[in-house]
């Protein structure tokens, strides 16, 4: 059988500045979409890579002394190893200095030029050099750039233009015919308030510069950094040959780049022919400490840096439960800490230590038997409790996960699955093995056990996209030889799943208590 595709992008990073909290956000998010859709049978591409080209990573370098490339080889290095301590799973890096990248762009460009779309033209306006951004007069907030509020300068020079004019009404037409193409809904609606104000035709070359792509036949111009950095989505997939990736279901951004995506983007697909990716969804901003993160007021913070001070978990958990996916967030390290003890030691860590213990304690470290009927209501041991529990996994797991999942709402998915954690944990309070083993009742006691460990294997699916290594490392301790990495959920969620006599191998405390700030 032909398996069913998925294709999900992060942007492209820039090169000019060291991978922070921000990106390391965007690359999880998508990490955690990749691997779920990876567990439900699809065929995932997941394409990350860096925006290398442009006038600010130019100065950059001439700064530093060094020659573009090496700049971007050296800050490459960073994003690479930094997706590696993350786990990120990205099936492919694209940079836009590769010529894979350069020939989809030039392609791109006599493609839309070929349908009379770029033609040679005049550009005046206020430029704001470290967004590579143009704004009009009337964009301006106080004389500044409406997005860095940093100063802006007047620039005129011979620019090529792409026809956005044109596409203003099928755009429009497109995004009222699918309501997903763009989220959130509140983003949404900012975007067709833009489009409705008025396309204009947009300046897609410079002459101000020379680090980039240069234009066919006109290589004093270089191509403007977004028509370079979009057009790696198509790059990374063949472009121009067959492409059974494209259309891509879903690239994940920034709010910052939203109107980058979701208008210059769609209208040259459009020009070119080309289908319209499916969804594309803007996520909120961190701040931290209710301060924006900049380098100046020094609060950045580093992902590496959480990594070894809390785990890579930790970090990979509170990020996607801390805020929900599409809002503005605020980080700060109490909070992280308070999260981190109440949700993963107390909750999840302590739920597989007590389970596992009693196990070693109760039943040689093996994983007891289901006597006959024990989810039976009339069961003649009594066991209710046990049953209750099973009933809410089958619930809380079942299709509310998978919608939270396909909305990309990581926080409340996650909800879903504390509440059975948590009622695992009450469980063991209600059913209080300890006196089941004193008084004898082996078979009852069983039960109870089995039906946690069950439950804990059970939950490690459906963590799994968040906390992968923590969710391999619960199957080992359960004595579960498959890695999740290589399992499909469907069929391997089935309760009862959970072989009597599995020899367990507890292992230290999956996630220690932060007693205060390392
Ligand atoms: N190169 C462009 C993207 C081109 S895609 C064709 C770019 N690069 S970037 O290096 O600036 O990365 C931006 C990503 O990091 C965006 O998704 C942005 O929203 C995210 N973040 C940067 N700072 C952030 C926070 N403080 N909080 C959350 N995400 C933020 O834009």
């Amino acid at each position: 059988m032909l398996q069913r595709r998925f294709y999900v992008t992060t942007p492209i990073y820039y090169v000019n500045d060291i991978p922070h909290i921000g990106h390391a956000y965007t690359t999880i998010a998508v990490d955690v979409v990749a691997r779920y859709k990876k567990l439900k049978g699809y065929d995932v591409l997941f394409l990350t890579g860096s925006d290398e080209h442009g006038q600010k990573v130019e100065e950059s370098a001439r700064k530093m002394q060094i020659k573009p490339i090496e700049l971007a080889d050296r800050v490459v290095d960073r994003f690479k190893n930094l997706w590696e301590k993350l786990d990120i799973s990205n099936s492919d890096f694209i940079r836009t200095t590769e010529r894979r990248h350069k020939d989809a762009v030039i392609c791109l460009w006599n493609t839309v030029k070929s349908k009379g779309d770029i033609y040679l033209g005049t550009y005046e306006d206020w430029y704001c050099k470290p967004c590579e951004t143009f704004w009009t007069e009337k964009q301006l907030i106080e004389e500044s750039c409406p997005d860095c509020r940093r100063p802006v300068e007047r620039l005129k020079e011979p620019s090529y233009f792409f026809r956005m004019s044109r596409y203003q009404e099928r755009l429009l037409r497109h995004i009222n015919e699918n309501p997903d193409f763009i989220q959130p809904e509140s983003k949404k609606n900012e975007i067709i308030n833009f489009i409705r104000e008025g396309l204009r035709d947009l300046s897609v070359s410079r002459t101000s510069f020379s680090w980039g792509i240069p234009v066919p036949d006109d290589p004093k111009h270089v191509m403007y950094v977004w028509f370079d950095a979009l057009t790696n989505y198509l790059a990374a997939v063949g472009y121009p040959d067959e492409m059974p990736y494209w259309p891509a279901n879903l690239h994940i951004i920034g709010k910052d780049i939203l109107r980058f995506h979701a208008i210059y983007w769609p209208t040259f697909l459009m020009s070119a022919g080309l289908p319209l990716p499916q969804k594309i969804f803007a996520h909120g901003w961190w701040t931290v400490e209710g301060q924006k993160m900049s380098k100046s007021i020094g609060n950045v913070i580093d992902p590496d840096e959480m990594v070894n001070r809390f785990g890579v978990d930790q970090f990979r958990y509170f990020l996607m439960r801390g805020v929900p996916f599409g809002q503005d967030g605020d980080f700060s390290i109490k909070v992280f800490i308070e999260r981190t003890n109440s949700d993963l030691a107390n909750g999840l860590g302590n739920l597989l230590s007590r389970t596992l213990s009693m196990i070693e304690k109760y039943f040689e470290g093996k994983i007891p038997s289901l006597p006959n009927g024990p989810y039976d209501p009339g069961c003649p041991i009594g066991t209710q409790r046990e049953m209750q529990l099973k009933s809410l996994i089958e619930e809380n797991t079942g299709a509310d996960f998978d919608h939270f999942m396909d909305k990309l709402q990581f926080s409340n998915a996650l909800l879903k699955v504390w509440d059975v954690i948590d009622d695992a944990n009450r469980c063991i309070e209600d059913t209080a093995p300890w006196v089941l083993w004193k008084e004898g009742k082996t078979e009852k006691l069983s039960v109870t056990l089995y039906t946690l460990a069950e439950t804990l294997r059970i939950i490690a699916y459906f963590l799994y996209p968040f906390m992968p290594r923590s969710m391999e490392e619960i199957l080992r301790q359960l004595g579960i030889e498959k890695r999740l990495a290589d399992t499909q959920m469907d069929e391997a969620i089935r309760w009862g799943r959970l072989e009597e006599g599995t020899k367990i191998s507890k292992g230290s405390p999956l996630f220690p208590k932060v007693d205060r700030i390392p």
